[in-house]
């Protein structure tokens, strides 16, 4: 049964798209780090992407905390998939050690200056995650189905919870 429903994921989804709503940044401790820039632009109507830069108070950084999870809209985002920790500093070191975060990583290791393992003593910076890329990732890589969807993302330094980045999109 569920091999079935999957299936008809995976069929149904071949032609969906991708439309980037909204893109929080929320700094939880503004001692710790900040958002130099964090926002969505539209150079037209199919080609958007999302540019951030967090610039690091406290460096090096050494311990990170990752706690990502993917809420889906019905009356209020509600959870979907996934709520996960991993430590991303033992990650970074071996990113297929943990297939959520490593299909998660994958959206972020070639346009990102955090794709290396800690230590961190550099502002990190995403350069253009565009929603083509992302497309392909979540319509071909991992099936869902249609609706609005936002992914939380949960940074947490030295046990102590950060920032938060969120991403909003829908799928149709
Ligand atoms: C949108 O902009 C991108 C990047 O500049 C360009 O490659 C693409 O052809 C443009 N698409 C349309 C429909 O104008
Ligand atoms: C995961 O669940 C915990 C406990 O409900 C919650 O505090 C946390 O914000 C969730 N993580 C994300 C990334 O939404
Ligand atoms: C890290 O990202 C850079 C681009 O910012 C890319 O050139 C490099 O190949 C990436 N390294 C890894 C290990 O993915």
């Amino acid at each position: 049964m569920v091999a079935v429903v999957v299936n008809l994921f995976l069929i149904r989804k071949v032609h969906s798209l991708v439309e980037f709503t909204n893109i929080k940044c929320e700094v939880v401790d503004p001692d710790f780090c900040n958002f130099e820039y964090c926002f969505l632009k539209s150079v037209n109507r199919t080609y958007k992407y999302y540019v951030l830069k967090v610039n690091l108070y406290k460096t090096p950084v050494t311990k990170v905390k990752l706690n990502s999870a993917i809420y889906k809209f019905a009356n209020g985002y509600k959870p979907f998939m996934y709520n996960v920790t991993v430590d991303a500093c033992k990650f970074l070191k071996n990113p297929k050690s943990n297939p959520i975060t490593g299909y998660i990583h994958g959206f972020f290791k070639d346009i990102s200056n955090m794709n290396h393992s800690c230590p961190y003593d550099h502002d990190l910076v995403v350069d253009k995650l565009s929603t083509q890329f992302f497309n392909d990732r979540v319509t071909k890589i991992l099936p869902f189905p249609d609706g609005k969807y936002l992914v939380q993302m949960n940074w947490i330094a030295y046990d102590i919870l950060r920032a938060v980045f969120k991403i909003y999109f829908v799928l149709s």
